[in-house]
């Protein structure tokens, strides 16, 4: 049987984001943005609704709750601020779930009940310089000393890196075997060896950081591994089918903002004596946006319906994060063309959603990656 409702919480969590983002994230995101400034204040005002560790256990202080109000808070907070969504969704649906999934007790008290809570920030650390979407062709090295790991390497790209607490790090540890030589470690900051990269000037999400990483015999103890030795690519991978129902929602939220600013101002602004959304192709270009929203929010949330129900949902998170990502590039583009000169200026706000959808495109694995994994399952 199929129900498009939301349930009585998940319409509360939806007015409780809206009103957060219209609220606390609004002033000032177009200052953040052009400043590059990360939104320190606005992160733990979302710690504290709960936004962090929305999905995780309660018993590790998460807020116990499905991948559809994941999407649904993703969605309202990305509306009107990407990169504090980018925050969100990898300290959710990367960080807290990987640790929660693959992690041990220890772990899970000791990381997971900060992250879920928000007083600590997670990145997820994959990608390196030679190695983006053939993430397994990494070169960073995790040498067994004793009861530690001796890690070296350079990652790149790494959301949050800079005001995390922790990272989550892959790395070889048994040469030569391809991505069965591959481990997975929770990384501290402030360990001897251990320094992050300037933040990287981005055409999009300016206020979220992004960095390199840089490891130098930093010395990792035994406990901090996640999972058995060489478990790690698997690891990965499976996080990262969450992750991109996620960055999915992330678009819808560009999507929606672009669908809203454009009504409005297609109703404000008159040219030759009327308003412009009186046009026809104006209309055309909002019936389409409008449509294609729709389209991507129930690929979005069937994606986090199966995940929920524990079925195979890799492909279809593919699936939702390539369409919802294209969506909000359309979307956002039009958005822009309906401002005209208005919406080529910082100081409206909408070149600002053509600029954050970029991203959806291409990272936790471009489009070209997602029709890879959507092909293989079809193959
Ligand atoms: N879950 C669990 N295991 C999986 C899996 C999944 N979704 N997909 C594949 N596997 C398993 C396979 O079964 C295989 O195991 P066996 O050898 O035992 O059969 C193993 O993983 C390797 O799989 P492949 O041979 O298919 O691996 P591949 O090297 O061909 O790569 C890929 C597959 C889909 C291209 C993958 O490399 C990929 O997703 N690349 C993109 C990486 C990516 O998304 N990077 C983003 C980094 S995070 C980020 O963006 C930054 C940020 O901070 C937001």
């Amino acid at each position: 049987m199929i129900n498009f409702n939301l349930s009585e919480e998940q319409e509360l969590l939806k007015k409780t984001a809206k009103d957060f983002a219209k609220n606390e994230l609004l002033e000032g995101a177009v200052n953040r943005d052009e400043n590059k400034i990360w939104p320190k204040e606005q992160i733990s005002k979302m710690a504290n609704l709960g936004f962090l560790g929305m999905m995780v256990n309660p018993k590790w202080d998460g807020g116990g709750m499905d991948t559809i109000s994941y999407s649904i808070a993703m969605e309202e907070i990305a509306a009107v601020d990407a990169s504090a969504a980018v925050v969100m969704s990898v300290n959710n649906s990367l960080v807290c779930y990987l640790i929660e999934h693959f992690g041990s007790d220890f772990q899970k008290e000791k990381y997971l009940k900060k992250l879920a809570s928000g007083s600590n920030i997670g990145a997820f650390s994959l990608s390196e310089p030679q190695s983006g979407s053939d993430a397994s062709n990494m070169i960073t090295t995790a040498i067994k000393d004793g009861n530690h790991y001796i890690l070296n390497g350079t990652k790149n790209w790494v959301t949050n890196g800079i005001n995390s607490d922790l990272v989550l790090v892959f790395a070889i540890t048994e040469k030569g075997i391809g991505h069965r030589g591959i481990s997975c470690f929770i990384v501290e900051k402030g360990l001897s060896g251990f320094e992050c990269g300037k933040a990287e000037n981005k055409l999009g999400i300016r206020a979220s950081d992004t960095c390199e990483l840089y490891f130098d015999n930093v010395k990792i103890s035994e406990e901090n591994r996640i999972g058995e030795e060489g478990e790690g690519f698997k690891i990965a991978l499976s996080t990262l089918d969450g992750g991109r129902i996620g960055i999915a929602s992330q678009a819808l939220g560009i999507a929606s903002a672009s669908l809203y600013h454009s009504i409005q101002y297609s109703k404000e602004r008159e040219q030759f004596g009327k308003p412009i959304a009186n046009n026809q192709s104006i209309q055309f270009k909002l019936a389409d946006m409008a449509m294609e929203l729709e389209a991507a929010r129930l690929l979005t949330w069937k994606a986090a319906w199966m995940k929920d129900q524990h079925k195979n949902f890799s492909a279809i998170a593919s699936m939702a994060k390539v369409y919802a990502s294209e969506v909000a590039m359309r979307a956002s583009t039009q958005c822009v063309q309906i401002h005209g000169g208005y919406g080529y200026i910082a100081e409206t706000g909408v070149e600002r959603l053509m600029r954050d959808a970029k991203i959806t495109q291409i990272y936790e694995g471009t489009s070209e990656i997602q029709r890879v994994v959507i092909a293989r399952s079809l193959l």
